[in-house]
């Protein structure tokens, strides 16, 4: 028989195959509805996150939480948070690519137990990632794009921006993003 997500969680609560696990005080592994029709997908955790067990829990993330009830009206309880990487690089420095390798399954695994109608990529690390591709996130936003995964075959990227990079002072950006936010509701409502 196949694990919850929470079942899931519990295992990756002990993960130790990256050098990630050494620096962390817990694994983030996700927060929010396990069968939501909507699921984000930032970079990794920071120090907040990294303190508290969840995602997006600082700055970034109150803002995804007001953009997110602004255009599509919805909280975070209503639809699902995770990371690409799901431990806390030293220092904010970007994951390595072995560390994303590693850590992946447990993406995937997470994308297959919530099937999710869209997944939403904040930013170009979760975007170029999923979509697999080396195009920026500037030119990738602004469209819907198939889910480049085996596992769920019907999901719907839309990739936008990371909230750190609206609170840079994006003015456009958070134009652009709110615009992407209003294509999330119209593909969940369908
Ligand atoms: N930035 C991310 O990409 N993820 C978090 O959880 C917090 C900040």
């Amino acid at each position: 028989m196949s694990l919850t997500l929470a079942e899931v969680s519990a295992e990756a609560a002990e993960c130790t195959k990256c050098e990630l696990a050494r620096g962390r005080t817990q694994v983030v592994f996700g927060m929010g509805d396990p069968s939501a029709d909507l699921m984000f997908v930032g970079e990794g955790p920071g120090a907040e996150e990294d303190r508290q067990g969840l995602p997006f829990v600082g700055r970034s993330g109150k803002l995804l939480d007001r953009l997110m009830a602004e255009e599509i009206g919805l909280s975070r309880d209503q639809c699902y948070i995770a990371n690409v990487v799901k431990c806390r690089p030293p220092d904010n420095r970007d994951p390595k690519p072995e560390e994303v390798a590693a850590c992946r399954p447990w993406l995937e695994r997470q994308i297959q137990l919530i099937a999710p109608t869209v997944v939403v990529t904040l930013g170009n690390f979760s975007s170029k990632l999923l979509l697999d591709t080396k195009t920026g996130i500037t030119k990738l936003r602004g469209q819907n794009y198939p889910l480049n995964s085996p596992v769920s075959a019907d999901t719907v990227v839309i990739p936008t921006y990371h909230p750190a990079a609206i609170l840079r002072g994006g003015g456009l950006q958070e134009a652009q993003m709110r615009s992407d936010l209003v294509r999330v509701r119209m593909a969940i409502s369908r």
